[in-house]
C-alpha cells in the first residue's frame, strides 16, 4: 500500500527518488519522505500530503539538489498512527545511524517498543516501523547485514523494507516478508522499489525478492541472503512494460486513459490464446494436463473488490459453459470459514496487483489444503503469480488509477477463455465454443463502439452529479456489473451507491427509493430483460429517476427510463464488458464534475497489502 523506493548509483539522487515516488504515489499518499547520506550523517526530509509538497520542502531546504548519494524514500498510507509529519517515513533510530522505510504491519511492535524503551531508546513516532530502526541500531556491531537479519528475526507480521546506514554509505539493505520488493538492475546503479512502475524508466532488468530474503544492494552488485544469512539465488527477470505505459499520455487522469485503452488491453490479453480451428483457448500458463482439467470437480474463485466482481461474472461462465459448480469467495473470509476443498477443487485467485494480502492468504490456505491453485494476475512476477505457479497473466499493462477499470475487463475475458477451455474438456459443443471465441475476438471492436457513447454518458453524468445516493440493479450476467458500477461510483465520487440484484431490491432497499435517489438499471437485451423492465417500473412507481443501459435500437427501455445509455448489441457473455465501460465512464464524469481526486481517491490505496 505504501510505496518504497531506494537508489544507489551516480544519478542525481533527489530527482531519482522523487520520480520514483511520483510513480508510486497511487499506492498510498497521506505523506512522504526521503532519507539520504550527506557528510557521513543521515538527513531526513518529510512532509504530510502529496509528493509535490515534499518536493517543495526539499527545494526550500537544499540549495543544490543535483548531488548523487545513497538514499531511500517512501509514500505512506497510514496504518499505525495518524497521517502526520512525525509518523511519516523514513524513521531513524535514537542516534540517527539508521533510516528505515517500511510497507506492511509489525504485529508485535508494542511489545518490542516497550523493551526498546526500557533500554533507553527514544521514540519519535506512533508507528510500528520505528521499532525496526531501533532494533537494528541495538543489534549493530559493525556488520550491517547481520544487524538487519537479527532485527527481522524478532518481527512478527509483514514487511517490505529498505534501510540505509551512515556507516555504510555505499549500500541499501532491502528485505521482504509479505510485502513486495523488487530490485532494478542498471549499469553501475541499482534502484529498489515496492513496485516496478518506480523503476521501469531506468531499467527493465529486475530481481524479485522472495519472502525472508535480505538483499545487500550496492551500485555494482546485489547479494541476496536468507534470514540466516545463507546466500540464495534469485533470477534476473525482464519486464516488458514500457515506461510510457505509466504516463497519462494526454489524458487528464490515469483512470480515463485506462478506460480508453481497454480495447488494446483486451487485444493483449487474448493475443495468441484463441484457437478457432481447435475451438478452444490456449492457456499454457495453467499447465494442467488433460486429466487434471477433466477431473476438476468444483471451482472456488477467491478475490477482493473489483477482482471479486470479475470473479462473479466468471462463476456464471464456468457453470454455464463448462458445467462446473463454482462459487466466489471474498478472499478475506475464505480461510476463516474452513472452506471445503476436495482433491479436485480448483481455486482461482484473481488479483490485478497480485499482492492483495487477503487473496494471497487464500492462495496459501488452498495450497495447504491440497487444492489445485491458479492465478489470474496483471503484474508479472507478483507474489500471487509466483506462489500459484500456474496461471494466466492479463498483459493489460500497468493500471495506475486507483479505481480498477481495464483489469476488470481483461479478467472477465480471461475467465471466459478459461470457461471455454474447461468446457471443451467436458460438455461444451464445438460450434458453441467457436461462437463464444469469435465473440471474444470481436470484443476490442465492441469496446471501441461503446466508447463512442462517452459524450452522451458525460451529459447524463453531469445531470446527476449532485446526487447523494444511488442504486444499481442488474440480473444474470449484469448482476455483478451492478455491484461493480456502484463500487466505481462510491470510490471516486464519494456518492453512496449500492449494487443489488434487481429482484432483491423489493426485499427491503426499495424503502429507500424516492425522487432524489436514482436507480441505474442494466437493461441490455440479454435473457432476463423483460424482468428488469418490470423492476424498473417498480422503481419508477416510487418516483426514482431511472438511468438505464440498453441495447442500441431498443425502444422499450426508453419508455420507462429518464435517460438511456445505448450500447452495442452483443451476447450475454460479453455484455458485462460493454456495460461496465459505460458505468466506468459515468462514475468518471460524475467524479470530475464534483471536483474529486479521481486517480487518488481519499483513504484508498491501489494495492491492499495488509489484512
Ligand atoms: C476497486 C479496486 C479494488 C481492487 C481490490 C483488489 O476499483 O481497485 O477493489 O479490485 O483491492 O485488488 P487486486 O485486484 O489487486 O487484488
Amino acid at each position: 500500500m505504501c510505496g518504497i523506493v531506494g537508489y544507489v548509483g551516480n544519478r542525481p539522487l533527489i530527482d531519482t527518488l522523487i520520480n520514483g515516488l511520483k510513480r508510486l504515489e497511487y499506492r498510498g499518499y497521506d505523506s512522504s519522505g526521503i532519507a539520504f547520506i550527506e557528510n557521513n550523517e543521515i538527513r531526513v526530509i518529510k512532509e504530510v500530503g502529496k509528493v509535490a509538497t515534499l518536493l517543495k520542502t526539499i527545494s526550500q531546504e537544499i540549495e543544490n539538489t543535483e548531488f548523487s548519494a545513497t538514499g531511500i524514500a517512501h509514500t505512506r498510507w497510514a496504518t499505525h498512527g495518524e497521517p502526520s509529519h512525525r509518523n511519516s517515513h523514513p524513521h531513524l533510530d535514537s542516534k540517527g545511524n539508521f533510516a528505515v522505510v517500511h510497507n506492511g504491519i509489525i504485529e508485535n511492535y508494542a511489545a518490542l517498543k516497550g523493551q526498546l524503551m526500557a533500554k533507553g531508546c527514544k521514540f519519535n513516532s506512533d508507528t510500528d516501523t520505528e521499532v525496526i530502526a531501533h532494533l537494528i541500531s541495538e543489534l549493530y556491531e559493525g556488520d550491517f547485514l547481520k544487524a538487519v537479519a537479527a532485527a527481522l528475526k524478532q518481527l512478527n507480521g509483514t514487511y517490505g523494507i529498505a534501510v540505509i546506514s551512515k556507516f555504510h554509505p555505499d549500500m541499501i539493505i532491502a528485505a521482504r516478508k509479505g510485502s513486495p520488493i523488487v530490485i532494478g538492475v542498471g549499469n553501475e546503479e541499482m534502484i529498489v522499489a515496492s513496485d516496478i512502475s518506480a523503476l521501469i524508466s531506468y531499467t527493465r532488468k529486475v530481481i524479485y525478492l522472495d519472502d525472508n530474503d535480505i538483499a545487500v544492494i550496492k551500485k555494482n552488485e546485489v547479494d541476496i541472503r536468507n534470514i540466516d544469512i545463507i546466500p540464495v539465488n534469485r533470477e534476473l527477470a525482464h519486464v516488458d512494460w514500457d515506461a510510457g505505459a505509466a504516463e497519462k499520455g494526454g489524458f487528464d487522469h490515469f483512470m480515463l486513459k485506462e478506460i480508453y485503452e481497454q480495447d488494446s488491453a483486451v487485444v493483449n490479453t487474448i493475443r495468441g490464446r484463441i484457437n478457432i480451428e481447435e475451438a478452444t483457448a490456449i492457456l499454457s500458463g495453467l499447465g494442467f494436463n488433460p486429466r487434471e482439467l477433466a477431473s476438476i470437480s468444483n471451482i472456488i474463485i477467491a478475490a477482493c473488490g473489483t477482482s471479486m466482481h470479475a470473479g462473479l461474472v466468471g462463476e456464471y461462465f464456468f457453470e454455464d459453459l463448462a458445467g462446473i459448480p463454482t462459487e466466489v469467495a471474498q478472499a478475506a473470509e475464505f480461510r476463516y470459514r474452513n472452506p471445503i476443498i476436495r482433491p479436485d477443487t480448483l481455486v482461482i485467485a484473481v488479483s490485478q496487483s497480485g499482492e492483495t494480502a487477503d487473496t494471497l492468504a487464500a492462495v496459501r490456505e488452498s495450497k495447504n489444503k491440497g487444492a489445485l491453485v491458479a492465478g489470474i494476475c496483471n503484474v508479472v512476477g507478483s507474489t500471487i503469480a509466483r506462489e500459484t505457479g500456474s496461471g494466466i497473466y492479463l498483459h493489460a499493462g500497468p493500471e495506475i488509477g486507483v479505481a480498477s477499470t481495464k483489469a476488470f475487463t481483461c479478467q472477465v475475458i480471461t475467465l471466459l477463455m478459461m470457461a471455454v477451455k474447461f468446457g471443451r474438456s467436458r460438455r461444451l459443443a464445438r460450434n458453441r465454443a467457436i461462437e463464444v471465441l469469435e465473440e471474444i475476438q470481436n470484443v476490442p471492436a465492441l469496446i471501441k463502439e461503446t466508447l463512442k457513447s462517452a459524450p452522451e454518458i458525460e451529459r447524463i453524468a453531469k445531470k446527476y452529479s449532485g446526487i447523494d445516493n444511488a442504486f444499481y440493479i442488474g440480473r444474470g450476467y449484469l448482476y455483478p456489473v451492478a455491484l461493480e458500477g456502484a463500487l466505481k461510483l462510491k470510490e471516486i465520487s464519494y456518492i453512496h451507491a449500492e449494487g443489488y440484484h434487481a429482484a432483491e431490491l423489493k426485499h427491503g432497499p426499495i424503502a429507500l427509493l424516492e425522487e432524489k435517489v436514482p436507480v441505474i438499471a442494466l437493461a441490455n437485451d440479454i435473457p432476463g430483460k423483460d424482468k428488469i423492465l418490470s423492476n424498473m417500473q417498480e422503481c419508477k412507481a416510487r418516483k426514482s429517476p431511472i438511468i438505464a443501459t440498453a441495447t442500441i435500437g431498443d425502444l422499450e427501455v426508453q419508455n420507462i427510463a429518464n435517460d438511456v445509455i445505448y450500447l452495442p448489441r452483443c451476447s450475454e457473455y460479453v455484455t458485462p464488458i460493454v456495460t461496465v465501460i459505460a458505468l466506468q465512464l459515468f462514475s468518471y464524469y460524475v467524479a470530475r464534475e464534483r471536483g474529486c481526486s479521481i486517480d487518488q481517491p481519499r483513504n484508498l490505496a491501489k494495492s491492499v497489502t495488509v489484512e
